[in-house]
């Protein structure tokens, strides 16, 4: 089989010396890689650094190789074209269909799909006229990740970094992977819960559980390549790096996630509860340390109950249409235990899966079926958990339709 053929457009920002590690990773995981720097990229990075990390010539003109056509070849043969950093005149020049360098050419003859990352100052961002530029290229089918929020160049923080490399290699892994020349997700916000709450008893311990957060990071990231606007409410997965333009909002325990959920699905097209949400938490909170008495035995510890965030949000749905999916994870007569949760939760697709001692919590490869409100079951067999969120996509996006 040939290698699946990447253009790498580079565009004038300081940024492009981080497209020298999405180059590594794409040629490493056996992509055949095309670099199209603009003339401004090689003020940043050199012809000769492309040209060596990708093992194929570099141009930036029309008027390079003109007897190979290249500003109509490398476009028509590509599989992907991703775009990072792209500036702000770069999506103002695709929105436009602007053509007047190979780079820009190439975007106009490519029909495969398009990744753009794009990176500048948090004011040339927000612009309405780069805003309006994103939404075309967005309604046009292309997948705009979003920018990061940190240190810009120089001293000014703020939205408009790059996401990490590894994250925009992800991104165009799941968007080759499948195909997609119209993400199906464009233009939808989904809301997602991820990880396992704590629930403190004094300062120093928690009653938690064992999610690690893996599935609802494999949910944020394919829906991310597939055109949403991702939410991520996070609940304690300190380790796992944010997903390329996903918003992170990160929360502790189960009454701290109700409210980041409810507040980010007011304008949701989905929500999928991926967390493991504790059902209940210690009656009180000693705000010192619990001490041992050496000569008592412990005080039991009390409990009370916690809100239920997905049949909460099931029975008042913020916005009429808005799919909510639930996650049950059971150790015991696992589709019949399913039907029944999916029924309690007023949810309208359950993904059950079944877990134990070694299954599941922190692996990287699951095994479920999703089941419907309206009586559909999809098995979803063992294999990778972005498999399994892909699945869940497919389901939510023929729903939204
Ligand atoms: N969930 C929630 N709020 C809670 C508990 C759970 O929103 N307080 C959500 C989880 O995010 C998950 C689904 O409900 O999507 C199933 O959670 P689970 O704990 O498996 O179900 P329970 O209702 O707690 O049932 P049981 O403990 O009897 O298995």
């Amino acid at each position: 089989m040939s290698k699946p053929k990447v253009v790498l457009g580079v565009s004038g920002g300081i940024a492009a010396y981080k497209a020298c590690e999405l180059l590594r990773r794409l040629t490493e995981s056996g992509h055949d890689v095309r670099v199209v720097p603009t003339a401004s990229a090689l003020h940043f990075v050199g012809a000769a650094t492309w040209s060596a990390l990708s093992g194929n010539p570099v141009a930036t003109e029309v008027w390079d190789d003109v007897h190979e056509v290249p500003h109509v070849r490398i476009g028509q043969h590509a599989d992907l074209v991703v775009v990072a950093p792209a500036t702000a005149d770069m999506l103002a020049k695709a929105a436009h269909g602007l053509a007047d360098d190979l780079l820009t050419n190439t975007l106009l003859t490519a029909r495969c799909p398009v990744v753009f990352a794009p990176a500048m100052h948090t004011e040339m961002w927000e612009h309405p006229a780069t805003q309006e530029n994103v939404a075309t290229l967005r309604r046009r089918g292309a997948v705009v990740i979003e920018p990061a929020v940190g240190r810009l160049t120089g001293v000014d923080t703020g939205k408009g970094r790059l996401p990490d490399p590894v994250e925009i290699f992800e991104i165009c892994r799941r968007v080759l992977a499948r195909g997609v020349t119209e993400p199906d997700l464009a233009g939808r916000h989904v809301v997602i819960s991820a990880g396992g709450t704590r629930e403190p008893l004094d300062p120093v311990r928690f009653l938690g559980n064992r999610s690690s957060g893996k599935q609802g990071y494999a949910l944020a990231r394919t829906a991310a390549a597939r055109g949403a606007r991702v939410t991520l409410i996070a609940a304690n997965t300190t380790g796992l790096p944010d997903p390329a333009g996903v918003d992170v909002v990160p929360v502790g325990t189960a009454v701290e996630l109700r409210e980041a959920v409810l507040k980010a699905t007011r304008d949701a097209d989905a929500v999928v509860m991926a967390a493991a949400v504790a059902d209940f938490r210690p009656a009180t909170y000693a705000t010192g340390k619990i001490k041992k008495k050496d000569d008592q035995e412990p005080e039991p510890v009390a409990l009370v109950r916690n809100p239920d965030v997905l049949a909460e949000i099931s029975a008042d749905r913020a916005r009429p249409g808005q799919v909510i999916v639930g996650f049950a994870a059971e150790t015991d007569d696992v589709l019949a235990n399913g039907r029944k949760k999916l029924a309690r939760k007023g949810c309208d697709l359950l993904v059950v899966n079944e877990v134990g001692e070694r299954k599941t919590f922190g692996a990287e490869e699951n095994e479920a079926v999703v089941l419907a409100a309206d009586g559909g079951e999809t098995p979803v067999p063992h294999g990778p958990k972005e498999a399994l969120a892909d699945t869940v996509w497919d389901l939510v996006a023929a729903r939204l339709r």
